[in-house]
């Protein structure tokens, strides 16, 4: 691949997903890119790059974006997020929105669903204690193909073994030939939805809680920021953000600040000390 085209692929990634590509990645953008090529019947690469150039077929641009986006992901990732969520945030949510019983979620770039569902089983597990609430999660990631595998709920037994305790396994999964279907009461509590983080997200409406985790490594800093801050302007005062393991808000966004002892967990700035004194009482 020549320089050109890799700094014209690279600047359309940019503009569509914010996904930053340095120079030595360009392996990684044949590596991805070869397949898209290949079932557009294009030659080879070079082919691909001219059409790209020529930008006149939104859906090459669309399937080029896609197949450039990084979709790793596991039920209960990285575990300590979800039981910091189950023992701290749930139950102060649960007094704090005692009288409307109403609770929004946003799984913001939930890849194959395992995030979102993880939620749904948390709060299923904690049904006893939830009659009566109404309770929305809503994931979002850029790519449909993603999307469309989240709905399905369908997953490998590699995917079921990382990350998901074998109790849930037995209570919220079936297991179909190869594959493993996610029950419908969990799989009907998750509202999925395209969006692009790079889109502003008030159409969604407010959010008491969200994940957004193991995506804005991607970015650059400007587009962190943006992002964060759109996320902040959904947020209650007393919402919670969690952000992935090697990921901060710090030199970043103002807006947010770190719950203390709470590791990948933040609240908007101005409001945290009411959850901090709760939380450390
Ligand atoms: C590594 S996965 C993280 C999944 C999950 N949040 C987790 O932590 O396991 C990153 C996801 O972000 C999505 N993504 C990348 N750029 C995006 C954008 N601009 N808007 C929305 N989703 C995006 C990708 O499609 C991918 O599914």
């Amino acid at each position: 691949m020549n320089v050109s085209d890799f700094d014209m692929i690279a600047h359309l990634l940019k503009e569509r997903s914010g996904l930053v590509l340095s120079q030595e990645k360009a392996y990684l953008l044949e590596g991805r890119l070869n397949p898209v090529a290949r079932r557009y019947n294009f030659k080879g690469f070079d082919e691909l790059a001219q059409a790209i150039r020529l930008a006149r077929d939104e859906k090459l641009l669309s399937d080029v974006t896609e197949a450039m986006t990084t979709n790793e992901s596991f039920f209960f990732r990285d575990a300590a997020p979800f039981d910091q969520f189950r023992d701290t945030v749930l139950p102060y949510l649960m007094e704090s929105r005692s009288e409307t019983k109403t609770l929004r979620i946003w799984s913001a770039a939930c890849s194959n669903g395992q995030e979102p569902y993880s939620l749904a089983m948390i709060l299923k597990e904690n049904r006893a204690h939830l009659s009566g609430w109404h309770i929305e999660i809503v994931a979002t990631d850029i790519s449909e193909k993603v999307l469309e595998n989240a709905r399905q709920g369908r997953y490998s037994q590699f995917e079921v073994q990382r990350g998901l305790p074998i109790n849930l396994l037995v209570r919220y999964f079936k297991q179909d030939n190869e594959r493993w279907q996610i029950d419908d009461s969990i799989r009907n509590m998750v509202d999925f939805r395209h969006f692009n983080l790079l889109g502003r997200p008030s159409s969604l409406g407010q959010f008491d809680v969200v994940f957004c985790r193991n995506v804005l490594i991607y970015f650059d800093p400007e587009t962190k920021t943006a992002v964060l801050n759109n996320i902040a302007d959904l947020m209650p005062s007393d919402g919670f953000l969690y952000l992935g393991g090697v990921e901060t808000v710090l030199g970043i966004s103002e807006r947010f600040q770190p719950i203390q002892g709470q590791r990948g967990v933040y609240s908007l700035a101005q409001d945290s000390d009411s959850f901090m004194v709760k939380a450390a009482g």
